[in-house]
């Protein structure tokens, strides 16, 4: 399939490196494509970066058929621009559609066009150090019909957006809060989808958080409330004694790709790493025992984010000081490192943009 192209008539200004915060600026262009039954996936092509027109009762915005991805393309020493894993983020958008009803995606379909859009922005792809230009590749149901089903038709679209840091915080620890109220994904439902629904049933609980002080939600299993999922935008990991331990893949918590990037990275280093259910009160107990060393989030917009207090039952834990431990800081740099181009890419996770 060719991919047009359509020409911007004016483009925008590029903030400064240093003033990037997270997700509130986007780039000159962006890709669409279109699915119906009978053309298929279809219409590829580079647009001006706009608004979508739709019909109210589009079904998108009644019943949340929707999901998307997060990734990355960082600018490296050497001015070249590369992408971590991307085909990872792809293969998941296809898991998360298939999970939502949502016709099949050419991955390296996808691919070819994203590499396409990125070689037109390369110009937005910031370079200071810890910024990015993240990629959010979405699919949304078009029906425009307000019945129960799920829709025949579909919007892909590809946006780009320069980042520095997710949480205000950058690299220095975030605070988390324990909920038994709220849970954010049950058994059998769309937990280990990459999908708007997920997001939207974490925002009341996050909100409390938010009051008590706290950044984010700690959510634990939807089914006993006992053992630990995932936080609001990470997958999470505890140092207890010399393991690195962090929830298994049990189909509610999304499988990260940089999740699955630190399991890799630590075991190369000789650290022993176990994917268990692992229960909060066991988390309270290290931790009373002088065992929990370290706790840190995973994300693609989040990298390593380490946790330096946790509040469950009204009982707020300090982990190390409520500093940045060695193993998170060693992972946050050498992820980087690769990402960037400075270390030597022994998985063969980056992909340059050429
Ligand atoms: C990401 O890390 O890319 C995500 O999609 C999480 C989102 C809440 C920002």
């Amino acid at each position: 399939m060719d991919i047009s192209f359509t020409k911007a008539d004016t483009l925008k200004n590029h903030p400064k490196d240093s003033t990037l915060g997270f997700g509130t600026i986007f780039t000159d262009y962006m890709f669409n494509m279109d699915y119906s039954p009978e053309a298929g996936w279809h219409n590829p092509r580079i647009e001006p970066y706009g608004p979508i027109a739709m019909d109210p009762s589009t079904m998108v915005l009644h019943y949340g058929q929707a999901i998307f991805e997060g990734l990355k393309a960082y600018r490296s020493d050497s001015g070249e621009i590369q992408l971590f894993r991307p085909k990872d983020n792809l293969h998941r958008l296809n898991k998360s559609g298939h999970r939502l009803c949502m016709p099949e995606l050419d991955e390296a379909f996808l691919l070819e066009a994203l590499i396409k859009l990125l070689k037109i922005e390369k110009d937005w792809v910031p370079s200071a150090a810890g910024t990015a230009l993240y990629i959010r590749p979405t699919i949304i149901a078009m029906d425009p019909y307000i019945g129960l089903r799920s829709s025949n038709t579909y919007r892909l679209f590809i946006i780009l957006s320069p980042v520095g840091a997710y949480y205000p915080e950058g690299f220095n620890p975030v605070k988390i809060w324990v909920t038994t109220e709220y849970v954010r994904a049950v058994r059998g439902g769309v937990g280990e989808a990459k999908t708007a629904g997920n997001y939207a049933a974490s925002l009341y609980a996050t909100h409390l958080a938010n009051q008590d002080g706290y950044t984010q939600v700690l959510w634990l299993d939807g089914v006993e409330l006992k053992y630990i999922e995932e936080v609001g935008s990470m997958n999470i990991f505890f140092v207890v004694g010399d393991e690195l331990i962090t929830p298994q893949l049990n189909r509610s918590i999304l499988a990260g790709v940089t999740r699955d990037s630190v399991i890799k990275l630590a075991e190369s280093w000789g650290v022993k790493v176990v994917e268990r259910k692992i229960s909060i009160n066991e988390i309270y107990a290290a931790h009373a025992a002088g065992n929990l060393k370290e706790v840190f989030g995973s994300g693609t917009a989040a990298v390593i984010s380490p946790v330096g207090k946790i509040k469950f039952n009204g009982k707020e834990i300090t982990i190390g000081d409520g500093k940045v431990g060695p193993l998170s800081a060693k992972l946050f740099k050498h992820l980087m490192d690769i990402q960037y181009g400075k270390a030597e890419d022994t998985f063969n996770w980056i992909m340059p943009v050429r």
